[in-house]
């Protein structure tokens, strides 16, 4: 309380115009002090010695004090963590010289009369949050400010004018903050200025004339900003200078010949600009330099010999120019090199030797990267005689032959990509001697032979990369103790056998790519192998396991080698179809009567309401007239393939001793279709399958797109689906596997004299059907196939879609070879097929849905032949629709055993479903929708049959 009324009266003192001495019951530094503490906001309780209670400040935290006066002339309270504004509290302390508040999280703006204190030089404010501009009165008044540096704060707007009064300055720092727009001509009338940073901000335009006139200038950084034109020309004058740093800038021009006269300079960097020209054969001259970059420029030529004669440099950043030539040895000569990075040019010949050398000048080289250039020859074998390397990067050369043993002698190095090279043989065993490697990128060559076990040696290992060679063998089990390990990319290799198990121990994996093997046996359980993604263990056919969703065999049977029979010749089409072909007739869907919008929703279906809106209104505008050439369709039919060979099984989950015979034999086969011939076999225990054995003619998708295409398919459980229980690929012979639905298909049940369905069981065919269909869409699969005799019903009478998606089998997904595989599918198919500008979509499952739909009710085949006479049966029902009969339509089997209220919704959905124009078709999620909306609610929805 007291304090507060205190600091209340001080804020209320201060508030008047400083008068010195006016106050001798205070000391005017303990005042100052005590306002300025107010003002701020002290977390870690830094200033807790700052007591108003003293006489004298001189022992508080961060003061110092003049010995003799006893006043207080530096305040020091770098990463003190207080936030809270700079107060007017300071300017009391009459005798402040130093100002030292960096590393804070002070806030608001800087108070421009500090330099009115007059004895003040040295300001630091940098690393705080402070905003706004740098204000102009703060130059103005500057007293003997000597060192300024506001670096690392928020400030905006322009450089003051008046800082080219402030010649008492030597040392400027604003860098990493906002600032912006010209640098002022008058920033050279500093003639103290020693050091000038500007870095990291957005000054832009050209650099004024007249830095020369900074005799005393050594350092001098505008790097990372927006500034534009040439170098300036006249910095050679500034002979002082000792860091010149212009980069990251939009630079243009030659490097200047004036830089030559900067013979004090060690640190010359114009990287990340857009200079061009040659990298002048003079920066020999500048003995001193230490570190010289001229990366990222659009500098050409060669490398010039004279860098050798830098005897002090460092680091040497020469990349991403388009610089040609080899190499020069003379750089053999830089005893102090540390870092040399001449990646991303054009240059040519051998990887040099001499890099190498024992004995060589280079005996601290810690970073090479010759990366990205054309690089030829071999890697030189004494490679691992530099011992000093942490980084060696020749990734993207053309350097061919094997990687040499003494790869080992890199103990040192964190870090070895030979990537993208033509490099032969296989990975040495001596490589695990570099025990600090962190990563080995051997990627994209042609290394041959197995991962050594030795590897793990190289226990600090977190990125192993060798995808893309022809390494053979099994994954090393000693992989499994490289435990630092998070990214592995071993794919597109020949590894077999079996993943070790052991690899759940790797406990900080990122990724594990074993894609493109040929690795087999059960993918490891647990750790990151629980949550591996499928294209990271994609394309290894035999490999099992949850995450490749193909479950493992207990036993793994031999594989059973067989010659089955030659393919029977009839497997053309048949022969229902090949008449038709040659009746050519050509049908004219009338449906080019739109589905009278008007008269539908007038008949008040529920169902009808749910469609949108805009399929409605698109509905009425746009009768489509398409037009629909059975011709055209059959001009080219399937031929077969002689070229049979030998069928080989491997283990998978099915065991197919007797099923392979199965194969050859004729009465095993239950169906025929444009993609093949499907076969009933049973597996060792007991389920019964249905191989399809796929027309391998047609089907000239590579192994790989096979692979993942059926793989795909394999994908899409659903109650209402066939499921896809396998495959087997062999060049010549396909084989899917598909669980056994023994009742038959819908095409049977509806059309052979001896069944009748129920109108319960229709329905929930319909159902079924429409769930199955929705999951497909749901996986992105289109069935395109979709027909009575492709929906098998079960014992349950439930239907089970099958035969979807085989159309992305075939290489390209051609309407001329699709048609003719999918033929007998002849009214099923949407009109948009024969239409090649129409792109095909789901919607195209929805229109054969829809024709099944009346089929379903009406118990009629989509098309029927009559003498001379084709009946389109949604034409039929259109019409009978129209004229208000449509219950006459269904079919005649039921002896009317059948609630209108569902039948006559069903037909229209079917109607609607079989739309020519696709956009008008409704999608299988709201088909499935309106049908429990239509089915009764006495039903209880459920019931099937
Ligand atoms: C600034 O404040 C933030 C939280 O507001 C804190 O995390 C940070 O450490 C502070 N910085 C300094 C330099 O004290
Ligand atoms: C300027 O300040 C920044 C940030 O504190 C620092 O990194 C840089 O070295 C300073 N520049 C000079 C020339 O001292
Ligand atoms: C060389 O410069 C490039 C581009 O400026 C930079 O990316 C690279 O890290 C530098 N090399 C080294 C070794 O510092
Ligand atoms: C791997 O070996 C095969 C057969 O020897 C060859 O055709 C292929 O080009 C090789 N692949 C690589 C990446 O070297
Ligand atoms: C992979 O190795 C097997 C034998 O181990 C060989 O038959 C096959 O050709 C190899 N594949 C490639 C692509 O090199």
């Amino acid at each position: 309380m007291l304090l507060c009324l205190c600091i209340s009266l001080l804020l209320l003192l201060l508030s008047v115009p400083v008068v010195h001495s006016a106050y001798p019951t205070f000391n005017d530094d303990v005042l100052g002090l005590i306002v300025f503490k107010a003002g701020l906001i002290d977390p870690q309780s830094k200033l807790v010695s700052w007591n108003e209670d003293d006489d004298t400040p001189c022992n508080w935290l961060g003061v110092n004090c003049d010995p003799l006066s006893h006043r207080v002339t530096g305040l020091a309270l770098d990463g003190f963590s207080l936030s809270g504004h700079v107060g007017r509290g300071l300017l009391r302390l009459q005798f402040l010289q130093s100002l030292s508040l960096s590393n804070n999280n002070l806030t608001g703006p800087i108070n421009p009369d500090l330099p009115r204190l007059g004895g003040l030089r040295f300001v630091d404010f940098s690393h705080n949050s402070l905003s706004g501009s740098v204000p102009d009165g703060f130059f103005q008044q500057c007293g003997s400010l000597s060192y300024v540096s506001f670096a690392g704060n928020q400030l905006t707007g322009e450089l003051p004018v008046s800082l080219s009064s402030c010649l008492t300055l030597t040392q400027l720092n604003l860098s990493s903050n906002q600032l912006s727009g010209e640098l002022p001509s008058g920033l050279w009338n500093l003639r103290s200025l020693q050091s000038l940073d500007l870095s990291y901000n957005y000054f832009e335009g050209e650099i004024p004339l007249g830095v020369s006139n900074l005799y005393d200038l050594r350092s001098i950084s505008l790097s990372n900003n927006r500034f534009a034109g040439e170098l300036p020309g006249d910095i050679g004058s500034c002979s002082l200078l000792r860091l010149v740093d212009f980069s990251g800038n939009s630079f243009s021009g030659r490097v200047p010949e004036t830089l030559q006269k900067l013979n004090s300079c060690t640190y010359l960097r114009l990287g990340r600009n857009s200079l061009t020209g040659f990298v002048p054969g003079w920066i020999g001259e500048l003995r001193s330099l230490e570190s010289l970059d001229l990366s990222a420029n659009r500098l050409s030529g060669r490398v010039p010999n004279s860098i050798g004669s830098l005897d002090q440099l460092k680091e040497l950043n020469l990349s991403t120019n388009q610089l040609t030539g080899g190499l020069p040895e003379s750089i053999s000569n830089c005893p102090n090199l540390v870092s040399l990075d001449v990646s991303s040019n054009r240059l040519t010949g051998n990887v040099p030797q001499w890099l190498f050398k024992t004995g060589s000048a280079l005996q601290q080289l810690q970073v090479l990267d010759l990366s990205s250039n054309v690089f030829s020859g071999e890697i030189p074998s004494n490679l691992g005689s530099r011992s000093s390397i942490l980084v060696l990067n020749m990734s993207r050369n053309q350097l061919f032959g094997p990687i040499p043993p003494s790869v080992g002698g890199l103990t040192m190095a964190h870090e070895v990509d030979l990537s993208s090279n033509l490099l032969s043989g296989s990975i040495p065993s001596e490589i695990g001697g570099a025990t600090s490697l962190l990563e080995l990128r051997l990627n994209h060559n042609s290394l041959t032979g197995n991962i050594p076990a030795d590897i793990q040696k190289c226990s600090p290992l977190t990125a192993l990369i060798l995808s893309e060679n022809n390494l053979t063998g099994q994954v090393p089990a000693a992989m499994a103790n490289l435990s630092s390990l998070q990214f592995v990319d071993l794919s597109s290799n020949n590894f077999t056998g079996s993943l070790p198990k052991d690899l759940t121990n790797l406990s900080h994996l990122l990724s594990f790519n074993v894609s493109h093997n040929s690795l087999e046996g059960e993918l490891p359980v647990g750790g990151f192998f629980n949550i591996i993604s499928p294209s990271s263990i994609s394309d290894n056919p035999s490999l099992c396991g949850a995450a490749v969703n193909r479950s493992c065999p207990s036993v793994h049977p031999k594989p059973i080698v067989l010659n089955p029979n030659s393919p029977n010749s009839s497997q053309s089409p048949s022969a229902a179809a090949s008449n038709l072909s040659h009746r050519k007739i050509v049908l004219s869907i009338s449906a080019l009567i739109a589905i009278g919008a008007a008269a539908f929703i007038t008949l008040g279906v529920i169902a009808v309401t749910l469609l949108n809106i805009h399929v409605r209104s698109s509905m009425s505008r746009n009768p489509p007239a398409v037009t629909f050439s059975a011709a055209d369709d059959y001009s080219c039919s399937p031929s077969t393939d002689p070229n049979y060979g030998k069928l080989v099984m491997f283990s998978g989950d099915a065991d197919f001793v007797a099923g392979a015979q199965a194969l050859l034999n004729k009465d095993c086969e239950i169906g025929r279709g444009g993609f093949g011939i499907v076969y009933k076999t049973s597996l060792r225990d007991g389920r019964s399958v249905a191989i399809k054995k796929l027309t391998v003619s047609s089907l000239t998708k590579s192994q790989d797109d096979f692979e993942r295409e059926v793989r795909n398919l394999g994908k899409a459980r659903h109650f209402n689906l066939v499921a896809l229980e396998g495959y087997y690929w062999t060049p010549s012979l396909h084989l899917l596997i598909y669980e056994h639905i023994s009742s038959g298909n819908l095409y049977k049940h509806l059309h052979d004299d001896s069944n009748c369905l129920t109108w319960r069981q229709r329905f929930g065919i319909v159902l079924g059907m429409a769930r199955g269909l929705a999951h497909l869409h749901q996986m992105k699969i289109i069935h395109y196939n979709l027909k009575s005799s492709n929906v098998l019903i079960d014992e349950c009478g439930e239907a089970k879609v099958g035969d979807y998606g085989l159309a992305r089998l075939l290489p390209a997904l051609d309407r001329c070879v699709l048609s003719g595989k999918i033929q007998s599918a002849l009214g099923y198919m949407a009109p948009e097929f024969a239409c090649k500008t129409v792109k095909i979509t789901e919607k195209c499952d929805v229109y054969g849905f829809g024709v099944l739909v009346l089929e379903v009710v009406t118990g009629k085949r989509p098309v029927e032949y009559m003498e001379d006479d084709v009946v389109v049966l949604s034409d039929m029902v259109r019409g009978a629709l129209e004229d208000g009969r449509v219950e006459e339509c269904v079919d005649e089997k039921l002896k009317g055993n059948f609630p209108a209220e569902e039948a006559i919704p069903l037909v229209k959905l079917g109607l609607i479903c079989a739309s020519q124009v696709p956009s008008n078709r409704p999608d299988m999620e709201e088909v499935i929708n309106i049908l429990e909306l239509i089915q009764c609610p006495a039903d209880g929805g459920q019931e099937v049959g």
